[in-house]
């Protein structure tokens, strides 16, 4: 069953594009971020969506590159003092709930997601209250206020099974905000979900009549696709997946041609992983086209070099800050969500 909240938030302040570096500058702000990283007993984590040089720099200084599940534990894990996040906003406060004890930095502070802008916290309240009798699961993509406002936080790495658990117990579910991956997930799990009508508007640039044109073209190729894209690209998937289960896809996968339907920052890791494979981006260009986002994030892009540089520098302007009440309400079902993570992995072990 399906009931619809109405469509808002569908105009965004979007980004400039970063000022673009020479190659010297590049090579200094990348010396300069190095040294300051030690000085300050700091570590990068990075998003896969972000610039492959930040990923790059990440790796090189022994931070991290992952999905948002995997960001959040390791900066949880860290011994850093200090957690500088290139992703985008609710990453930086998911970072900072989990360890308020830290300083969490980032690059941008007005890096956000269509998604948190789409889900204001009152409106959806709003719409909670209407449906006393439904579990409340919002997408990790939300603001730490909706997250209190929730029973259930998820990524969309975990997010098919705990819905798949919460409908094993018989609840009924509010989802939020993503509506393709919410539909994807009902689809899936057949579980009794009303939803918000968010959408990322990355994925929901992609176009299923151009991509089966690609096909055409790529008959070797094998489709990838992350679920907050349209049903109709989900449908001409060979598999669907959060970010790290498309890298796992695109190795397991026996096709040497990949079509990817996610932003593609995700290529440096996915190239890395399969070095052999050609990837080419999922085309977002077709009917109805206004390519705001050509499959990449412009809130991700924000994470510059210089961006790194000016938070190491100077916190002002730069520090994550949760108001407590808000963080305390969100750790809870933040917490739900890692336990859970947590419980899987053990039976994964235990079954194996
Ligand atoms: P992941 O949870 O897979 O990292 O995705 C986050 C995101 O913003 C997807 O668009
Ligand atoms: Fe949000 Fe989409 Fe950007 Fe991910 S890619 S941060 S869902 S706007």
């Amino acid at each position: 069953m399906s009931t619809l909240s109405p469509i808002i938030g569908s105009d965004y302040p979007f980004p400039g594009k970063p000022v673009e570096l020479s190659e010297q500058e590049k090579i200094d702000y990348k010396a300069k971020i190095k040294k300051l990283l030690v000085e300050k007993d700091a570590v990068l984590v990075a998003h896969y969506y972000t610039d492959p040089e930040i990923q790059a720099l990440a790796e090189e200084t022994g931070g991290y590159v992952s999905d948002s599940l995997d960001m959040a534990r390791f900066g949880r894990d860290h011994p850093a003092k200090t957690l500088i996040i290139a992703g985008v906003r609710f990453m930086g406060e998911t970072a900072k709930i989990l360890t308020p004890f830290k300083t969490v930095l980032m690059p941008e502070l007005e890096a956000t997601c269509s998604l948190d802008v789409g889900c204001p916290v009152d409106e959806f309240s709003a719409f909670c209250d209407q449906h006393p009798d439904r579990a409340v699961v919002v997408y990790a993509n939300t603001s730490a206020a909706v997250k209190a406002r929730a029973d259930w936080v998820v990524t969309s790495s975990i997010a098919l099974e705990i819905v798949e658990h919460l409908d094993s117990e018989g609840k009924k579910i509010i989802w939020g905000p993503d509506r393709h991956l919410g539909s994807y997930i009902e689809r899936e799990t057949k579980a009794d979900m009303i939803m918000w009508q968010g959408d990322c508007i990355v994925h929901d640039e992609f176009k299923a009549s151009a991509l089966r044109d690609m096909k055409a073209i790529h008959p070797d190729a094998a489709i990838l696709v992350h679920p907050e894209s349209p049903e109709s690209v989900v449908k001409l998937a060979d598999a669907v997946g959060s970010t790290s289960q498309l890298i796992k896809a695109a190795q397991t996968l026996p096709n040497k041609k990949l079509i990817v339907a996610t932003d593609t920052g995700i290529f440096y890791k996915m190239q890395q992983a399969c070095p052999d494979k050609e990837m080419m981006p999922a085309p977002t260009a077709g009917n109805g086209a206004t390519c705001r986002s050509c499959a990449h994030c412009p809130w991700m892009a924000m994470n510059g070099l210089k961006a790194i540089y000016n938070a190491l520098t100077d916190a002002s302007g730069h520090e994550i800050d949760v108001d407590a009440d808000v963080a305390k309400g969100a750790l809870i079902s933040l917490d739900r969500m890692l336990n859970f993570a947590a419980e899987q992995q053990l039976k994964v072990k235990g079954n194996a």
